[in-house]
Order: C-alpha cells, then sequence, then structure tokens
C-alpha cells in the first residue's frame, strides 16, 4: 500500500515537471543581461573558456565585437570551442591560449608572450574551475582547489594588473559560487593536508575568491579598474566531472538547472553593462547584486589571505 502511494506520488510529480517544465525553465534560467552594450575595440581575456560558462561568455563577447583570447589549460580543446565560435559567428575575432593554473611556471611563461604580444587588456574573467577533485596538489604543492581557483587566478591577476590599469577604464571579473556559505579559509590547514573533503575544499576556495576581489577593490581605489565576483547559478557543465552522484543529479533535475549560456549571463553583464562602470567590490547573482556571507566580507581575514597568498607565491603585491 505505502510503495503504491509512494509509486502514485512519483507519478504525478512526474507529470506536473512535465506539464509546467516551460514554466521552470524559464524560472531556473535566472536573470538575463539587458544591456546590449558593444565591446568594439576592447581585448578581453578569459580563463577556463573552452567548455561551460566560459565558453558561453566568450563567444558572446566576441558577437559583441571584442577580441576575445581564451586561456586553457588544453590547447586543442580550446582550439575546437573557438573553432565552434567561429562557425556559428564568421566574424568572431577568438584566440586560444595555454594557459594551466595549476603551475605558476605556465601563468608566468602565459603572461610574459601576453605582456609581449598584446597591447591591451579591457576585461579579465577569472573564470576556471575544479569542483571536487580527489585530493591532489599542483605543481607547485598547492591543494588543487585553492591552487587553480584562488592562487593561480591571483598570480594571473597580479602579472597583467599593470596592462589592465594602463587599458583603463578595465574590468576584472572573479567566478566565485554560492558554495562560499559553507566555506571559510583554514589558514592552519590551507592545503588541507590534516584532513580532505573535496567539497570544502571547493567551498573555501570560493571564499577566497570574495575575498580576493573585495582586497583587490580596496587597493584599485581611484585607479579605474575595478573587479566584482559573481555566481553563476547551478549550471549543467563539466564541473561536476568528479562526482558521479553530482553528475546523476545534474541530469535528472536538469529542467531546473541553467544551461550554460544562462550561467554565463552574470559574468556577460558584469563585464559589459554600462551602469557598472564604476562599481567595484561587489558581488552578483542573475545580474543582480546579492549578499555575501559573513566570512566572505571580513576586511581582516582578506588582508591576511592576500598575505599568505603572496608568501604562497613569492611576490610582493602592495
Ligand atoms: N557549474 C556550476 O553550477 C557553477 C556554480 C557556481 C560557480 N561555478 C564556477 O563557474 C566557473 C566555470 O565553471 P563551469 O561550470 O563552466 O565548469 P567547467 O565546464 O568544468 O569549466 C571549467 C573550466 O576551467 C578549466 N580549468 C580547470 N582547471 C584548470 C587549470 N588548471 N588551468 C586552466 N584551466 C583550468 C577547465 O578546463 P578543462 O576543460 O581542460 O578541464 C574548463 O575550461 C568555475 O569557477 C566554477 O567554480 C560554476
Amino acid at each position: 500500500m505505502v510503495l503504491l502511494l509512494i509509486i502514485a506520488g512519483l507519478g504525478v510529480v512526474t507529470l506536473l515537471v512535465i506539464l509546467f517544465a516551460p514554466h521552470i525553465r524559464k524560472y531556473a534560467a535566472g536573470g538575463v543581461c539587458t544591456s546590449s552594450a558593444r565591446l568594439d575595440g576592447k581585448t578581453v581575456l578569459i580563463t577556463g573558456a573552452n567548455t561551460g560558462i566560459g565558453k558561453e561568455t566568450a563567444q558572446v563577447l566576441a558577437v559583441r565585437g571584442a577580441r576575445v583570447i581564451m586561456a586553457c589549460r588544453d590547447v586543442e580543446k580550446g582550439e575546437e570551442a573557438a573553432a565552434s565560435i567561429r562557425a556559428a559567428n564568421p566574424k568572431a575575432q577568438v584566440e586560444v591560449r595555454k594557459l594551466d593554473l595549476a603551475d605558476t611556471c605556465s601563468i608566468r611563461a602565459f603572461a610574459q608572450d601576453f605582456l609581449r604580444e598584446v597591447d591591451r587588456l579591457h576585461i579579465l574573467i577569472n573564470n576556471a574551475g575544479v569542483m571536487m577533485c580527489p585530493y591532489s596538489k599542483t605543481t607547485d604543492g598547492f591543494e588543487m582547489h585553492i591552487g587553480v581557483n584562488h592562487l593561480g587566478h591571483f598570480l594571473l591577476t597580479y602579472l597583467l594588473i599593470g596592462l589592465l590599469k594602463n587599458s583603463a577604464p578595465a574590468r576584472i571579473i572573479v567566478v566565485s559560487s554560492l558554495a562560499h556559505y559553507f566555506g571559510w579559509i583554514r589558514f592552519h590547514d590551507l592545503h588541507s593536508q590534516g584532513s580532505y573533503n573535496g567539497g570544502l575544499a571547493y567551498c573555501q576556495s570560493k571564499v577566497a575568491n570574495l575575498l580576493f576581489t573585495r582586497e583587490l577593490a580596496r587597493r584599485l581605489q581611484g585607479t579605474n579598474v575595478t573587479v566584482n565576483a559573481v555566481h553563476p547559478g547551478t549550471v549543467n557543465s563539466d564541473l561536476t566531472r568528479h562526482s558521479t552522484l553530482m553528475m546523476l543529479f545534474m541530469s535528472v533535475f536538469s529542467v531546473f538547472i541553467k544551461t550554460p549560456s544562462e550561467g554565463a549571463q552574470t559574468s556577460i553583464y558584469c563585464a559589459a553593462a554600462e551602469e557598472l562602470h564604476s562599481v567595484s567590490g561587489k558581488y552578483f547573482s542573475d545580474c543582480a547584486p546579492a549578499s555575501v556571507a559573513p566570512q566572505g566580507r571580513n576586511d581582516e581575514t582578506a588582508k591576511r589571505l592576500w598575505d599568505v597568498s603572496c608568501e604562497l607565491l613569492g611576490i610582493e603585491w602592495h
């Protein structure tokens, strides 16, 4: 009897989902970037642009007239993505460059070539990310989440900040996540050597993204370079590749989840919307301001993380 009731209940829910699918999709799609600002003459750099949110962001910004440089760890995948963008938009100016954020030598080599060959950078989108990977370390011995999602982008931004300032007005967009609500910075064990949980390591790296945005915005006051963080929403992408459970969840509940194109909207909004020209240090979700968890808006923690990051990377960034 109980089993029959459960089966009937599931049947009703499935029927409702099918009936209301178009409405559910519209709601799940979230905020849309309504600014139609053109980006002709602008140069954009997007990390992790060969797939998911990064690729969609690259495509839209290229269609708006920007020269888009897609920084990818796998150049072959990057070229395939660039080719598909060009096939859909023959005028799109997209280029692929090699960048592995899990290796500071690769980041430095990338920046060196970039600074030699590109004379302007108006929009930097720190988009690449890893989530819930098995415990692993970057070439420099950093835990993979904090290493790629935070430290790799920290070093990249440091190396390109002079060019961004010289190209001002310029914008930096840091792709964080709502997951930051569940994380905190474990200064005593930043690299999870004591204990490791892939989910918590991801959340920690996403809090780090927000603290970096906060401290960088403070330091960039008066430079006409802004920096804002975004939450793209829950997006059906390759990010869940390390978790079978999450991949299953994403496919079963795909009707409730954003497509990569929908997930790119807030990054596009922060990159292009005219009304944000002087907005800095903020966090956006669904193309609107959103609130940051207390652990992501603590100035003391932000400064401490800045110093620790500089020390780990062997740089001085005053
Ligand atoms: N999907 C979501 O629901 C969601 C929610 C909140 C926030 N986000 C954030 O959105 C951003 C984009 O994620 P996504 O959903 O588009 O995921 P995705 O489809 O997995 O894309 C991630 C990108 O990052 C690249 N990447 C990973 N490690 C790298 C490294 N060491 N060096 C350079 N690039 C590297 C990947 O390259 P390969 O393809 O070569 O691996 C890929 O291009 C991430 O920062 C993520 O945390 C996503």
